[in-house]
This record gives C-alpha cells, structure tokens and sequence, in this order.
C-alpha cells in the first residue's frame, strides 16, 4: 500500500494547474456515448479508476473503445438495442456512480448481468435505486441489509417483448446517481419518467441528454424525459471534458491556507448545481476568482484562482450542503484554519459516501490536533488559525477525499506526516501528488 509523505510548506504555493476531467460528467460522457448511434470523441479522459469502471463495463458489454493512452477516447455506439450480454460479473471498484448509473441502463436489458464492487462499495446503499426501478417493473435483486440493499446486484432479463413500464417518481433522498439512474432507464421504457427531487442535485445527466437532442426538460425540482422512439436516437458526439472541481478544491484550499500562495486550476467545470464549493470558499473569507471561459455540451468550464487568506468561521448547511456534498472533507481544512467554531450541518449523507466520512474527518482533524465533534448529521469544528497544526501520521481508511485533505492539513503542520493507505487517490485525482509538488510543495510517494 503506497503512503505519502508530506513536508509543511516552506514557500508559498504557485502556478496555474491542470485538474483531472470531471468524474461525473466523464461517467456520462462514456455512458451517453456506448449508446449512441455512431463515433463519439472524448478527450481528456482521466484515467481515474471510477470512470475507467465506467469504461471496462460497456466494453464488456461489446462497446468497441480505442484509447490512445493520451486521454482520447474513441467510443463506437452500439445504439439503445445494441449492448450484449456481459460474460462476467461486472466490477464497479470503488464507483458508486458506476454501480447506480449502470444499474438504470442494466434493468431495461433483454439479458441478465451481475454488478459487483470493492468492499466499500458493498457496504454502500443500493436500495434507494433498487426500489424505483423495481417500480417500473425491473427484475433486480441485491443482498437484503435491514431495510436496504447492498451489491453485489444480479439484473434482467426483462421478459421477451416487454419493456420497462412509466414512472413517477419522487426521490427520498436527494441523489443524482438516483436521479439519473432513473432517467437513463427512462431512455428504453414505454412511457415518461419524471423525477421530483427534495434538493436540486447535478444535472449533468440532464445537460447532456439535452445537449444530444433527447427529450427532456427541467421544471425547477421536476424532471421528465419522453423515451426516443428511435433506438439510434442519440446522436454521436465530440467533447472535451471539463475539469473536475470536486478535485480542483484540493489544490484551492491549499493555496488558502498555505500563506502567500496564489494558486489556478484550468479548464474547470463550473456547472452551478456542482459549484458549492465556491459559495463555501466565501462563506470562509477566502478570495478567489472564477472566470468562466467556455462550455462543453452544456457544460460550464472556466479558470478559478485562490490567493492565501484569512479564514473566518462558518456555516454549512441545508441546500449549500448538499451542492457541496464531495466538497465537505476538504471544507473541513478550511473550518480548521478559520478564527472560531465552525458548523456542518444535514451531511448525513457522508456516513454512506466511499467510508463514513463524518467520523474519518474528525479522526483526522483530531490527529492533527484540531478540536472537532461528531454530531449525527454533521460536526463542528474549533479553528486554529494560529501558528502550525501538529503533524501526524494518519490512514486514509481508504477513501480518497480523506487522504488528499489530510495531505492538505499536512502543508500547515510542525513537521513531516505520514499518510498511508493513500492508492485510492487513483480513483479519482491520479496526479494529486505531482499537482501538489508543481505547485511547490513537498510530497513524495512511498510505494
Ligand atoms: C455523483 C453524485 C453524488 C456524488 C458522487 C457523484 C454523480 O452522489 O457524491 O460523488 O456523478 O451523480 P449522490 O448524488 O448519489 O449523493
């Protein structure tokens, strides 16, 4: 198992980065393409584990995808009616997207297939996507856990000549791998899918259908998608990913705590149903500018700058929480550089994401000396803005979030930390580390 061992930061942090291409939008881009009536191009495909799940499973399902190993793909679309039968199992790692995702094109197949994944994920809920598409006449079945369901998820087939029945449908929890599960299924059903969110979530899947010419509309918390009648509906399409913010808020938060620093990221997705992150980095007092400079079938993309600042306590809570959901363990650095106590509130949701982050940020934040509480649906945290934290040797637990946020506390800490268990970076920031060192800062990996 690799670690990583990081230096405080001796000099400011500087330099314009780029960041890996959004994970999201890089699962829909694969699925959208697969089913496609023709060649797609996707460039800047980022070779985190997550999406290349994504990848591996439409390939299993006789996809043709060439990779020139430079991050273009090209993806030959077998249409709404062209997927085959996997042989095997197919391994979603540790990508919940995946699993959820897949599962809504799975469930609409005429054959059976087998969704499996690392411990992690099966230990994630399933049921909140199980339970609507078995609504809509499914055949899916997971393993019973109290209420829920966890994977492995054995599907289909869908009776000869049947197909997947309407729905509407309105989302217990707010998710948008529920979300656009259901949307996708919606594509081979009989009738309209609409979706009623408690929360707007990321609409990429949204964004992206309707960029490809489907038939789909937003009202405010409601979604509905007439399915095309035509199987080689959706049109082939070129697009080069954006960057993914979820990612770029570790080298941003950096240059926030790391003094003097000023620090870029490039090309990165700046959809306003992902953007939380940015109303968080305000709430902090932290000075930042993004300037958008572009988009890609839909997509919103632009730089963002964060100069060194001096951070005040807040709150995060209700809406902004839940649009800066994957955003709150490297939020939570921000809160332990903040003057004051600062509040997360309505995260729960974080006791189900890659591990129970609520109790990881606080164990790690504890061992850096930083005073936190667990609540059940949140934690606060005592911010101490002055002089370094106290450095640590920490686990990751496996989740990447929590290993790239401690490699950021790391940068203001007394003295060398360790952080191990730290392989999980891979699904979904590869080069974290070299980002960090390009920057200026001090990281080595130990395999
Ligand atoms: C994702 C949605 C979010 C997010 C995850 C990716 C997506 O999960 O946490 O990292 O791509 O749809 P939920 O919407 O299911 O909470």
């Amino acid at each position: 198992m690799a670690r990583l061992r990081v230096r405080p930061a001796a000099r400011p942090l500087s330099g314009s980065v780029p960041v890996p291409s959004d994970k999201s939008i890089g699962h829909r881009a694969l699925i959208f393409a697969a089913l496609s009536a023709g060649d797609s191009l996707i460039r800047g495909f980022s070779y985190g584990e997550d999406n290349v799940a994504t990848l591996s499973a439409f390939r299993a399902m006789g996809v043709a995808a060439r990779d020139d190993g430079q991050g273009v793909l090209h993806v030959r679309g077998v249409g709404l009616a062209g997927l085959r039968a996997p042989a095997e199992s197919l391994d979603c790692g540790n990508s919940g997207t995946t699993m959820r995702l897949m599962s809504g094109v799975l469930a609409a197949q005429p054959f059976a297939s087998r969704l499996h994944g690392d411990a992690s994920l099966s230990r994630r809920p399933m049921g909140r996507v199980v339970h609507p598409l078995r609504q809509r006449g499914a055949v899916i079945w997971g393993v019973p856990k109290g209420d829920d369901v966890t994977a492995p998820l054995e599907l289909g087939p869908l009776p000869e000549g049947t197909r997947l029945a309407p729905l509407e449908y309105t989302l217990p929890v707010p998710s948008a791998q529920v979300k656009s599960a259901l949307l996708l299924s919606g594509l081979f059903a009989s009738g309209p899918t609409v979706v009623v969110e408690p929360l707007v979530t990321r609409d990429h899947t949204e964004r992206m259908m309707n960029a490809l010419g489907m038939p789909i509309q937003t009202l405010g918390p409601m979604v509905s998608l007439h399915p095309p009648a035509d199987p080689m509906a959706i049109r082939p399409f070129e697009l080069e990913l954006p960057g993914d913010l979820s990612a770029a808020a570790f080298p941003l938060v950096a240059a926030a705590v790391v003094d003097g620093s000023l620090v870029t990221t490039r090309r990165t997705g700046l959809n306003p149903t992902r953007a939380g992150i940015l109303d968080v980095l305000r709430g902090f007092g932290v000075e930042f500018g993004a300037v958008p400079q572009g988009d890609a079938l839909g997509e919103p993309f632009g730089e963002v700058s964060v100069r060194a600042s001096a951070l005040s306590a807040a709150h995060v809570g209700g809406e902004l929480a839940a649009r800066s959901i994957d955003e709150i363990p490297i939020a939570a650095v921000l809160a332990a550089r903040a003057r004051g106590v600062s509040q997360f509130s309505d995260v729960r949701e974080l006791r189900v994401k890659e591990s129970d982050r609520i109790a990881a940020i606080v164990r790690l934040l504890g061992a850096f000396g930083v005073a936190a509480e667990e609540r059940e649906d949140g934690f606060a945290v005592e911010g101490r803005p002055q002089g370094p934290l106290s450095a640590a040797e920490v686990s990751s637990g496996g989740d990447h979030r929590i290993a790239m946020a401690a490699a950021v506390l790391a940068l203001v800490a007394d003295g060398e930390s360790r952080i191990d268990d730290v392989d999980c970076i891979a699904t979904s920031f590869p080069r974290f580390a070299g980002t960090l060192r390009a920057l200026g800062a001090e990281v080595e990996v130990e395999t």
